[in-house]
């Protein structure tokens, strides 16, 4: 590794939101940085291919304090990433953002990108009858907890940019978000957003947009900067669909109380998330502007061209 580079610590540089990072930061070799990918496993496949690319890779789970301040030791900078989705614990998101902001500014780290979302609760007391509190104390816990752990970035006093992303496109690929074969042979695309716009964006644009805020020095540090690809409702998703498979797609706009009855784990949480992003679709979306988020990342995809590359891996059965 070049030594005259800063190094960004990236955590989940395996997956989705890090590895777009650690893909763009290796793609641009000239560029002021280097790539030290954090996993759990150094010996897995994705490990293995950052490591063929250039980039230095630790081991060290977030659970594990100590791991993460070797991760961060000597770094210039951090991004910062929890996986809701590999245990649905809010409090284990909190636990480990806390542990990474108080890291970073023990390191003495010089900027930190934390990949957040609102916490939901500035717009709605919990008593608000228009969705369920679920877990207690939340209404979309994955959004809540990351928009309160915002705090422990701030109280640490690192040097931090809140980035909030948007629904990653790939769901229709990794996440069962795609469309879904009715009994008349068409295809069901469900929204429950009504005709709401979805900010949306390819999931490696996230770690491309990432990578132009640490590009721009410290622009945005103390600031939130929102990203997405392209605002579509249901019907203009849909649309896009039909024509990218071939296939007639259809929006079909349940209603958020029976999404949240669907049963899989997480639904309560998703049909409460997409009628907040529907109910407060105003201030939302604005949060997430594409014209902003291209002169980030000047390779930022339209649905469009998302699908053009990866419509044929969208499972329709
Ligand atoms: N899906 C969406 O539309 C969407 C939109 C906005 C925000 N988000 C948020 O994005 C977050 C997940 O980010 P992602 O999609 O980039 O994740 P991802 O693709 O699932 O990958 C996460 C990587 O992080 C690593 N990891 C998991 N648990 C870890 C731990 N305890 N310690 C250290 N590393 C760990 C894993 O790598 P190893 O196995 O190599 O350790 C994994 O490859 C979630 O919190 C979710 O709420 C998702």
């Amino acid at each position: 590794m070049d030594a005259t580079k800063k190094i960004i610590t990236v955590f989940g540089a395996t997956g989705a939101q890090g590895g777009g990072l650690a893909r763009a930061i290796l793609a641009d070799r000239g560029g002021a940085f280097a790539v030290r990918a954090v996993t759990r496993d150094p010996g897995s496949a994705a490990a293995r291919a950052l490591e063929a690319a250039g980039a230095e890779v630790i081991a060290a789970d977030l659970g594990d304090a100590a791991a993460v301040a070797r991760a961060m030791d000597g770094a210039y900078g951090a991004f910062c990433v929890t996986f809701f989705w590999a245990h649905f614990s809010p409090e284990r998101e909190l636990a480990e953002a806390r542990t990474m902001a108080e890291t970073a500014r023990a390191a003495g780290l010089q900027h930190v990108i934390w990949s957040t979302l609102e916490d939901t609760r500035r717009w709605m007391a919990l008593d608000d009858p228009r969705m369920p509190t679920l877990m207690g104390k939340y209404k979309v816990p994955h959004f809540d907890a990351k928009g309160e752990a915002d705090q422990f970035f701030r109280d640490a006093g690192v040097p931090v940019t809140f980035l909030l992303t948007s629904f990653y496109w790939d769901n229709l690929i990794h996440f069962g978000s795609g469309p879904k074969p009715a009994a008349d042979g068409t295809l069901d695309f469900v929204l429950p957003m009504g005709a709401a716009k979805l900010p949306g964006i390819a999931a490696e644009d996230i770690g491309r947009c990432a990578h132009g805020v640490l590009r721009r020095g410290t622009e945005f540090v103390g600031r939130t900067v929102g990203i997405a690809g392209e605002h579509l409702n249901g019907a203009q998703m849909a649309a896009a669909l039909t024509r990218a498979l071939g296939r007639e797609v259809r929006h079909l706009d349940v209603p958020p109380e029976v999404y949240r009855g669907f049963g899989f784990p997480g639904a309560e949480d998703l049909g409460n998330m997409f009628q907040v992003k529907r109910d407060f679709n105003d201030v939302f979306c604005a949060a997430r502007s594409v014209e902003f988020s291209r002169s980030l990342n000047p390779q930022l995809q339209s649905f469009a061209q998302w699908l053009e590359a990866n419509a044929a891996r969208i499972p329709l059965d």
